[in-house]
């Protein structure tokens, strides 16, 4: 056996998400009479619509005939569905082949990654979706520069200090749930023309984007393809956490530094050689959920989502907690107005005094220290739980220590 990776070093023992799911099973364990209320990991509550499981028992009576059966599709994903992208999400602006088909963004970042070359640097917005954190770690090592960002909304302070080969934004970010106007985007994109970077763009929450005013896409703005690899995925815009589809936009505009090899040709290389294509199933699924009656249904999903957000976001207000989300976002990120805790010890707050379960903003970066973020992913019945509760105090009591 070699020697262990050194990276590991780098890392918490558990990734964020693994720690608050054993925290809240150990004290269920403990306090079996406590029910739970669960606003923790982002994942979705509500089954599949109509549209989209009829689409997945259509293709898998499919698969069961000899003229229906399909096995290794194209690695980059089927046309079919990378036209449906193009047209539908990107108005054409992106043309299939720029596209790559994934079996989900969390894969596509370690992909990404694998393709960019040993030495790149980062620059995380803190707070950030961890798995860039912990994935550039394993992946490339200690080669992050964390940018200082308005804490409550995640807003990047000082652009021009941004030194990095990579900037990574998450946009509506996850977890403050605050979404970046075209102004901002415009003057990154511009910044990353002067300051010789690229950005890794995740859009993961982009069909939560209700205000006509903010872009839906990126490439909309002037210089962006030349300068923004996308990550985006359907686990939140239509339910598929358990069904696992996602895509990448590499734009043929890319051009790496000092060499004219063509960025869209290696990663298609890469794919070829790492990956053998998201199944059939989800792809099929993946089609049904951006035609129109798929449209329709998701829509109103992602607008309960959306509500259920608000809900949690006016009851933690009133209840003596600064917020931001909930608006283009099913996350909402909390912060006392007054309390010293640190967000673990908050989260066990919510625990053991409420029954919550939320995730502890130091997850996603340490400078988040003192947040918490709720997920509007959440069932009715946690949203009606915690609104009874919310009903018999007036604030928070939140205790020196915990
Ligand atoms: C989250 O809760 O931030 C994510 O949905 C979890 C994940 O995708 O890893």
């Amino acid at each position: 056996m070699p020697h262990r990776k050194s990276y590991f070093e780098l890392l918490e023992p558990n990734y964020l998400f693994p720690q608050v799911k054993a925290r809240a099973e150990a004290f269920a364990k403990s306090k079996p009479e406590v029910k739970l209320a669960s606003f923790g990991i982002g994942d979705v509550s509500l089954p599949l619509v109509s549209s989209i499981s009829k689409a997945l028992e259509k293709a898998s009576y499919e698969m069961s005939l000899s003229s229906g059966f399909k096995g290794y599709g194209p690695e980059q994903g089927y046309l079919w569905l990378r036209e449906k992208i193009s047209d539908e999400i990107y108005q054409n602006k992106i043309s299939p082949d720029e596209i790559f088909i994934s079996d989900g963004a969390k894969c596509d970042i370690a992909r990404i990654l694998t393709w960019l070359p040993p030495k790149t640097t980062f620059a995380l917005q803190t707070p950030c979706y961890p798995a860039f954190n912990d994935a550039i770690h394993l992946i490339a090592g200690k080669q992050i520069q964390y940018l200082d960002c308005e804490l409550l909304t995640a807003c990047p302070i000082d652009i021009e200090s941004i030194s990095a080969d990579v900037l990574v934004l998450v946009n509506p970010n996850n977890p403050s749930g605050h979404l970046l106007d075209k102004q901002v985007l415009q003057s990154l994109i511009n910044q990353s023309f002067k300051n010789n970077f690229i950005i890794l763009y995740d859009s993961a929450y982009q069909a939560f984007i209700r205000d006509e005013n903010y872009p839906k896409s990126i490439y909309e703005l002037e210089g962006a393809e030349e300068k923004v690899i996308e990550i985006s995925s359907f686990s939140k815009r239509a339910g598929f956490t358990g069904l696992r589809l996602g895509w990448s936009v590499i734009s043929k505009k890319l051009r790496y530094k000092g060499c004219e090899n063509s960025p869209v040709d290696d990663f298609r290389r890469l794919i070829q050689t790492l990956f053998n294509g998201a199944s059939y199933l989800s792809q099929v699924a993946g089609l049904a959920a951006l035609s129109e009656e798929g449209l329709k249904e998701t829509t109103i999903q992602l607008n309960t989502y959306l509500h259920r957000a608000q809900i949690l976001a006016k009851g933690l207000k009133q209840a003596g907690m600064q917020v931001s989300g909930g608006m283009h976002s099913p996350f909402v990120w909390a912060k006392p107005l007054q309390s010293q805790l640190s967000s673990w010890q908050l989260f066990d707050y919510f625990l053991h005094e409420l029954g919550w379960i939320c995730t502890p903003g130091s997850g996603f970066g340490k400078k988040a220290e003192g947040f918490v973020r709720f997920s509007g992913f959440a069932s009715q019945d946690s949203v009606d739980q915690a609104l009874s509760q919310l009903s018999s105090f007036d604030t928070f009591n939140f205790p020196k220590e915990f």
